[in-house]
């Protein structure tokens, strides 16, 4: 087990990427709080964690209000006595033509994707700070924040501020051990992106490797970056599409 008896606080994660994230830091000996905007989604996915491994914590609520953030902190504190990681999953994708695109898209993307992530960090850098022990920050960007891509400007733009913001930490957090990576998976598998019944033939076609990215190739590196196996990398980003940023073929043409 990598992080056995850790505690990790992972944002957005009733479903898809951030689920899986829970279930393999769960499998890995972490204690894990969970959460999400949907009390339901949450509540359903900490039983199963709970179920498998006797272990997690579901802390429903809006990840960019500072009261949900720190009930996440001091859940984690109050149940376990301490905070090892902090997974900044939440994200939103509000598609839409830049000439168009209303400033309500513009702030929910940037309070949820940027605000969520910020201050998620600093709470949890200050917890990590008063324990003294060093910690583990994981940002969730994606391809969009390094290839522009139709209709995701505010998207994209968000998620190329989330890998600046880890840069950044570097100078700010790396005195108390606290290392800071990024993940930019490109075309992921979820029941999100699957509502598109054509996006796991789009993606696959235009991918090198011949398939998106399934939820379990995100998790593992996830689980990767805040081991002790990675205590030496920081500030970086790992980008997971099966090689399509090399090329960035488009998905809307032929
Ligand atoms: N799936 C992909 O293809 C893909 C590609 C690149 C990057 N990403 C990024 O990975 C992360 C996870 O994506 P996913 O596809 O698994 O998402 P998803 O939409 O399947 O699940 C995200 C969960 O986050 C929750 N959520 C939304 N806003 C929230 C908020 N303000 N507070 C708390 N929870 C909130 C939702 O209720 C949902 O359950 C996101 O940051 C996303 O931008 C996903």
């Amino acid at each position: 087990m990598k992080l056995k008896d850790k505690v990790a606080i992972v944002t957005g994660a009733g479903q898809g990427i951030g689920f899986e994230i829970c279930d393999r830091l769960a499998r890995e000996g972490a204690n894990v709080i969970l959460n999400d905007l949907d009390e339901e989604l949450a509540e359903e996915a900490s039983a199963i964690l709970f179920n498998k491994y006797g272990r997690g914590i579901a802390v429903a609520g809006d990840c960019s209000k500072m009261e949900v953030i720190n009930t996440l902190i001091q859940t984690a504190v109050r149940e376990y006595g301490r905070l090892d990681i902090a997974i900044a999953n939440a994200g939103i994708t509000l598609f839409g033509d830049f000439l168009t695109y209303s400033s309500e898209s513009f702030k929910k993307v940037m309070e949820v994707n940027l605000g969520g992530t910020f201050f998620l960090a600093q709470a949890a850098a200050k917890q990590m700070k008063e324990q003294a022990e060093g910690g583990s920050l994981l940002f969730m960007s994606s391809v969009t924040g390094h290839q522009a891509h139709k209709n995701l400007t505010a998207y994209g733009m968000s998620k190329a501020a989330i890998e600046m913001l880890a840069k950044n930490l570097v100078i700010e957090l790396s005195s108390f051990h606290i290392n800071v990576n990024t993940i930019a998976p490109g075309a992921t598998l979820t029941s999100r992106t699957l509502e598109d019944p054509e996006y796991e033939e789009t993606w696959s076609r235009i991918t090198p490797l011949g398939r998106p990215a399934y939820v379990e190739d995100i998790a593992s590196a996830a689980v990767f970056l805040v081991s002790e196996e990675a205590r030496q990398i920081t500030g970086q980003t790992i980008v997971i599409d099966g090689g399509w940023s090399s090329i960035s073929p488009s998905p809307y043409e032929e």
